[in-house]
């Protein structure tokens, strides 16, 4: 697996760093308040259970399973909804954690689905973000890092369901895509 990577964007160690940083912001915005962490998986697996194990308040989870890239590297506009939440969001403050932000078409769409159920509020926290990709206005409001236009995998997030076990943030060789 390690033979495939071109370039380490960020070490496990800067990672750790930025998740404190984030949960340490979202601890100070939602003190006193409820708050129910919404993970949309399988990509945002890893950062959401570092992130809320650094979460110094209470808080509730749930998952949602979309589907918008198949097994290819572009973004369809097309989310299917695999798996939807548990529980009722009704009245609560949501914040839905993804592993990467591109054209924004994924979470433009999941954000417009969970407004209908009325909840108090909802935010955006990414680990990752490629604002030069983005096709549709999108407020997020924690961001680990930026990163340019540039296909990467590790910490959760996959190539062909492959690499999300790498602990770092990496760029593949540009062979890998072509087996
Ligand atoms: P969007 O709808 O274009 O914003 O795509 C968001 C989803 O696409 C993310 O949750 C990822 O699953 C996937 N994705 C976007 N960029 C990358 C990447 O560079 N590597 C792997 N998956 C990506
Ligand atoms: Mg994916």
């Amino acid at each position: 697996m390690k033979n495939d990577i071109k370039e380490i964007l960020f070490s496990e160690e800067e990672i750790a760093k930025k998740v404190k940083e984030l949960a340490q912001k979202i601890t100070e915005d939602y003190r006193g308040k409820d708050l129910t962490v919404i993970g949309i998986l399988k990509g945002s697996n890893i950062f959401m259970g570092d992130l809320i194990r650094k979460i110094d308040i209470p808080l509730q989870i749930d998952f949602m399973v979309v589907s918008s890239y198949g097994q290819s590297t572009e973004s369809s506009g097309i989310v299917k909804v695999l798996k939807d939440l548990d529980y009722s969001i009704e009245g609560k403050n949501i914040l839905i954690v993804e592993d990467i932000i591109d054209t924004g078409l994924t979470l433009h769409y999941l954000k417009g689905i969970l407004q209908k159920r009325n909840p108090n509020s909802i935010k955006i926290c990414t680990l990752l973000d490629k604002p030069a990709r983005r096709k549709v206005d999108l407020e997020v409001d924690y961001v680990g890092f930026q990163i340019p236009d540039e296909f990467i995998v590790g910490y959760g997030i996959d190539y062909s369901e492959k690499y999300r076990n790498l602990p770092f943030v990496a760029v593949l060789k540009d062979e890998v895509y072509k087996k």
